[in-house]
Parts: C-alpha cells; structure tokens; sequence
C-alpha cells in the first residue's frame, strides 16, 4: 500500500494528543514530523508535551517549534480546558528526541522538499506554521498535497459564540491559508461538536489495558472535568475529525464552500463565514466536513488503541 506521507501540526492539548495517537496507529500515513504551535498552551509546553506524546507512541520523528505568538494579535490560551500543562492528567514518560534546531515552518519546508511526492499537512491548532511556511516558501505550495485542519464553525462558535478557538487564536493564518490555493479540509465545530466520546465508550479503551490505551483514558478523564461544567456529557474529539477526514471519508458528510475568516470585527474576530448562497460568485475554496457518523468514528479510535503494545509501540 503507497502510504500517505503527513506532518502532525499541532498544540497538544488531550484533542491533538489523541489525534497523534491514532494517526500514529493509521498504517495508511507516513507521518514525517511533527511541528508545534502556541494555543492551548504555551510554545514551550506544547513543544513539551509534543516531545513526550511522541516518546509514548514510539514515533521517532523530527520534533521542530513554531512561534509563541500568532501572526498578529496576542496569544490566548486555554488552560480551563487543557491544564498549566496543556496536557494535564497521566503521568507521560520523558522525551526521547530534543526539538529540532530549525522552527516548524522550516520543518515544514524541509520535509516538502525532501518529499518524492505531495504531503498531507495536519492541522490542529492555530494556523500560525502553515502561513508561515506559505508566505516562506509560495513555491512549495505544489508540494502540499492538502491542509486538513481542525477549526472555524459554519454557524457557531465556541470561544465566542461566533469564533472557534484555533481561529480566534489567529485568524490572519487562516486567511492565508484560505486564500492559498491549496486544496483545504476543514474539520469545524459544525462536525467536532458531533464527535462525542461517552464515558462508557473511553472506559473500553482503558479496558484494553496497553499504556497507551490507559494514557487516552486519563486524558478523557482530564478533558471531561471542565467539559461536564459546561453541560457535556462526552468529550469533544475535535482533532481527531481532521485525521479521519483523510483517511475516512466515508463516515463524514462534506460541503464545497466558499468560507471567509474575519479579522477585523471587534466581536466576530476569527469567525468562519461560508457564502452559502453563493452571492460572492466565487469558486468554493474549502470542503467542509459537516456530518459524521460518530459510532464508527468511536470504533476507529477503539480500533486504534488497540493496535498499541505493551511498550507503548504499535503491533
Ligand atoms: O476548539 C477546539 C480546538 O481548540 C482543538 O484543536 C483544541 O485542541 C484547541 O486547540
Ligand atoms: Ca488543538
């Protein structure tokens, strides 16, 4: 089987943590780095962790940092839902590899580069890296096979009731990224928020009993605390979706759009605007993901834990 070669871009975060889990145990990718972003936390801490995660998974791949700030504007984070750590919960073992003395963007543009064929970039956190490396290197834009990434909401919000919080963080990366031409997936809160995992379904993959296994159960643990004060009562795998876009299409719903990002509302700043009438007479440039089937999208991720040994590496 030709596998799909990938770049996990992200802020881990128990969403992106979770992502990375099961694309690491995806046998279609190829996964050839993994670039961090501020968001959920800090630069550091989500380098950090990102460190780690991989050191849990056995994946041996260059770990390279972005920015600690967003393209424009201030970093906001979200500790409320992701701790001081940005990765609160089970005990992670040590990182294994250092970061890489390049940034993310460089990775980026090294791995495209290197790469025989077009890569699949993964995003799930703010934009900020995948901007960078199309303002760095426009000629690279043919090496980018598409940008799957989690975030926006076609009518919702959830860092304000309009903006979803990858977007709010920096808005203006995903207005480049938008407007670059290159093919887009985007895996918004209109599908996420449907991606629930109940408590009874994440005690199933403790129940497998490898330590990776046990490590997502305790990151559900951890994400559900905040989550149930908000009235939820399965956790939100928002970054998971833009791994199974990929690879899964089956089990989702998509709309061709054509999608905005505002940058400049003082309320609406980072909020996704699809021209669902079509009045732009603009050609779409985003397919968005709108439905799921989340029974068989929990399965993929049972399935995927499972594929874990008791070393931590796949089977
Ligand atoms: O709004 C959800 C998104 O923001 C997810 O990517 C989560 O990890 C946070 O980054
Ligand atoms: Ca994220």
């Amino acid at each position: 089987m030709k596998k799909i070669p990938i770049i996990l871009d992200g802020d881990p975060g128990h969403d992106d943590a979770i992502a990375w889990v099961m694309a690491n145990a995806i046998k279609e990718f190829d996964i050839k780095g993994i670039t961090t972003v501020a968001g959920n936390q800090t630069i550091e801490k989500t380098t950090l962790n990102a460190r780690r995660i991989s050191a849990l998974i056995g994946l041996d791949v260059p770990v390279a940092k972005g920015s600690d700030i967003p393209l424009l504007g201030n970093l906001v984070t979200a500790a409320n839902f992701h701790g001081e750590s940005g990765l609160d919960g089970p005990e992670l073992p040590e990182p294994i590899r250092e970061a890489e003395d390049i940034s993310a963007p460089e990775l980026m543009a090294k791995i495209l580069k290197e790469s025989d064929e077009p890569v699949v970039i993964v995003s799930t956190g703010p934009t900020t890296n995948v901007a960078s490396l199309l303002l760095a290197n426009p000629e690279l834009k043919e090496k980018i096979k598409c940008i799957s990434f989690m975030g926006g909401g076609l009518r919702t919000g959830n860092w304000t009731s309009c903006a979803e919080f990858n977007i709010v963080v920096d808005p203006e990366a995903l207005d480049i990224v938008f407007n670059s031409g290159v093919p887009i997936i985007m895996s918004g809160l209109d599908v996420t928020e449907k991606a629930l995992c109940y408590p009874e379904e994440y005690e199933q993959i403790r129940a497998l009993g490898n330590p990776v296994a046990e490590v997502v159960a305790g990151w559900f643990d951890f994400f559900m605390k905040h989550l149930r004060t908000l009235g939820y009562r399965g956790a939100t795998l928002h970054d998971p979706c833009a791994v199974l876009a990929l690879v899964r299409p089956d089990i989702f719903k998509f709309k061709d759009l054509y999608v905005e990002v505002e940058r400049c509302g003082h309320y609406t700043r980072g909020a996704t605007i699809p021209d669902y009438y079509g009045q732009k007479n603009k050609k779409p440039n985003v397919k968005v993901a709108v439905e799921i089937n989340r029974e068989e999208f929990i399965q993929v991720l049972i399935d995927c834990c499972r594929a874990y040994n008791e070393e931590g590496g796949k089977i």
